[in-house]
């Protein structure tokens, strides 16, 4: 039946009078501005701690949509209709100048801030408000019930709004909490270890003190972050059982810490940014202190937004010699890194088009500083020990910029051993070669050769990227390198026994690398999960003090990691089914290629708290970090975006 005219609604309540006249058309703007105020209100409350006065524009931006929506389905007046688009529009703008210019408030004035998916999809929800509002304020909807095709447009556009307001808010409600405390867990009646009381005890050895000034410079018409004005930055070098003293001194214009790689130190020196310490913030001094205990090749790096800042420069080489073994002419290390000048901007959608703008530049891959080949003296018959430092993140190409496959180095010219890797020396190391060697971000080899009576040594990349060349002979003549053996370092040396293996294992924890698409940080992301969880919120594996810790690493995804776990050496014990059949092998970064699974243990003999993560910057970034965390240790600092700590 249809019912006409104005003796046809006085027959009917109210609200079926306008649901009637104006209802059909009403109702997309309505779910719109509905839409639009629900994820405003859904992001309310984490905007309400990072700065107040933005909650309470969230607050009545969401109040006045819903309000609005109600509104429309009452009254569709055209004095409604301007006052609605303009309220819509005037949101838009404002989010136009957050993402552009930046607003001029809160913690982080004239900063642009990120796009992420819920704000994408309010501003979306907003414009097609907005839209349909001005068309009913140009011209009103007139009485009488609307037509089939006025119904069906107004039915379809349902999908879409619906659509948004479900992301929009589920997006709004997985944004990183505000700050978060590593803290290991105390059952009750325990003591707590608060971490700042695990410093190195004060004793008589050898006292090295360096200053460390983390400053903006020019290198290659870019501004580059350094340590003392170069990268890397400048070669720290000390005997083994020496105390270091360290100053940073922070000349950059955002707050930074020093992380010692590969260094067993006390916690409270290890400077993850909201883990031991607070990120030292512009303009501040910190001073670190340790004693190098082992003897090796580390190096050192900020770990205060570290995908971001290693990439602009902050990493520099930390070489303990050893007090005993063999001992070389020439020695020297070299660090493998990005040329400075693409930092990340971090990871969601900004970082991934930093990413392939990078994939399509294509990496410039540089040797201590240099993209040209590096000439380093040697004399024939010298003995020549290099130390390889990885500090690339591996190549990264298009759809395939994740797999992060590493550098490889073809060292040629004579037959070289590989003395340590990662700083653990290697037992019985036979002299090899050409082979092709792959290091992963965080990895150091140490190569030692005799100089040949004539002839260079040389490295190559067989991407052809860079070249180091030893001594002033000839040349050697290059092999078809990318057809040469790759480097097993499980069947290189002789066994020998390892005491952590006597012992045996106290408990074993398993380590699952995955990935799946999601949302984090408001972002869309391709998180990285360990165990499914990605940081901050990541693993956490609980020891205690004395025990033998064996990990199973079960890598699930196509791609490489880098795992590295700090303050602690791993001992390999397995990998794919396959125990090492020559040296054994000690080492800080793993590197873990596609589906491989790993066993290795630790001895749980440095309390703390202590980060455990892929060293692939952009993996790490988008979630593949955990801690492993003495029972009781407690730390005062917290990390995530209010507490100006972000320790990837
Ligand atoms: Cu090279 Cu978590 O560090
Ligand atoms: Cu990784």
């Amino acid at each position: 039946m249809s019912v006409r005219g104005a003796s046809a609604t006085a027959r009917l309540p109210f609200w079926h009078l306008h649901l009637r006249l104006s209802g059909w058309r009403a109702i997309p703007t309505a779910i719109f501005t509905l839409g639009a105020g629900a994820i405003h209100l859904t992001v309310m409350p984490q905007h309400f701690q990072e700065y107040r006065p933005f909650g309470v524009f969230f607050l009545l931006a969401g109040l006045a949509q819903v309000s609005l929506a109600a509104a429309l389905l009452f009254s569709t007046g055209r004095r409604m209709a301007i006052l609605g688009a303009a309220g819509n529009l005037a949101i838009v703008a404002l989010w136009v100048v957050s993402r552009t210019v930046g607003l001029p408030l809160g913690d982080d004035p004239w900063h642009p801030e990120t796009v992420g998916v819920a704000d994408a999809a309010v501003t979306i929800l907003e414009l097609m408000a907005a839209w349909n509002l001005i068309r009913l304020a140009r011209r009103p909807w007139g009485p009488g019930p609307a037509r089939t095709r006025v119904r069906i447009r107004s039915a379809l556009a349902l999908v879409p709004g619906l659509l948004l307001t479900i992301v929009g808010v589920e997006a709004g409600t997985e944004g990183m909490p505000a700050s978060v405390n590593m803290s290991a867990p105390i059952a009750p009646g325990q003591a707590s270890i608060p971490m700042d009381s695990l410093k190195a005890a004060p004793g008589s050895e050898p006292l090295r003190s360096f200053t460390l000034v983390a400053e903006p410079a020019q290198i290659g018409g870019q501004t580059a972050w350094t340590f003392n004005g170069t990268v890397p930055g400048p070669e720290l070098r000390v005997m083994q059982g020496d105390r270091l003293r360290v100053t940073l001194v922070n000349d950059l214009p955002a707050s930074t810490t020093i992380h010692w790689h590969g260094v067993r130190v006390s916690n409270a020196e290890d400077g993850v940014a909201g883990v031991t310490q607070d990120a030292v913030p512009p303009g501040a001094t910190y001073s670190y202190e340790f004693v190098a205990r082992d003897g090796g090749t580390f190096w050192y790096h900020s770990h205060q937004d570290t995908a971001n800042q290693l990439t602009r420069g902050l990493f520099g080489a930390l070489v303990v010699q050893a007090r005993q073994g063999p001992t070389a002419d020439r020695d020297y290390a070299l660090i493998f890194h990005e040329f400075p000048g693409h930092p990340i901007i971090g990871p969601g959608l900004q970082g991934l088009a930093g990413y392939v703008g990078q994939a399509f530049s294509g990496q410039r891959v540089a040797v201590n500083g240099t993209t040209d080949d590096l000439r380093l003296l040697a004399l024939p018959g010298d003995r020549v020990r290099l130390r390889l430092i990885g500090a690339l993140e591996g190549e990264q190409f298009g759809p395939l910029m994740m797999v992060a496959e590493p550098l490889e180095l073809v060292p040629i010219g004579t037959c070289y051993q590989i003395v340590a890797i990662d700083g653990g020396d290697l037992n019985a190391p036979q002299c090899i070669g050409p082979e092709r060697l792959r290091l992963g971000i965080g990895q150091r080899y140490d190569l030692s050769f005799e100089m040949p009576a004539s002839g260079a040594v040389r490295i190559l990349d067989p991407r052809g990227h860079e070249s180091v060349t030893v001594g002033s002979g000839p040349a050697p003549a290059v092999p078809d390198l990318k057809g040469l053996p790759l480097f097993d370092p499980l069947g290189y040396g002789r066994p020998a026994p390892v005491p952590v293996l006597g012992h045996g294992i106290d408990v074993t924890y398993q380590v699952v690398l995955g990935e799946e698409g999601g949302i984090r940080n408001f972002q869309p992301e391709l998180i990285h999960t360990i165990n499914g969880k990605a940081a901050p919120m990541g693993t956490t594996y609980l020891v205690r003090e004395g025990e033998v810790v064996r990990l199973r690493i079960v890598n699930e995804t196509g791609e490489f990691h880098t795992m590295h776990l700090h303050g602690h050496v791993l001992t390999v014990l397995d990998r794919d089914g396959g125990a090492p059949r020559g040296s054994p092998l000690h080492l800080d970064s793993l590197l873990v290629s596609p589906h491989e699974r790993w066993d290795v243990a630790f001895v749980a003999d440095n309390p703390g708290l202590w980060m455990f993560h892929c060293h692939v910057l952009l993996h790490a970034a988008l979630g593949m970090s955990a801690m492993v965390s003495y029972d009781g240790v407690t730390t005062p600092f917290d990390l995530g975006a209010r507490s100006g700590n972000q320790p990837e």
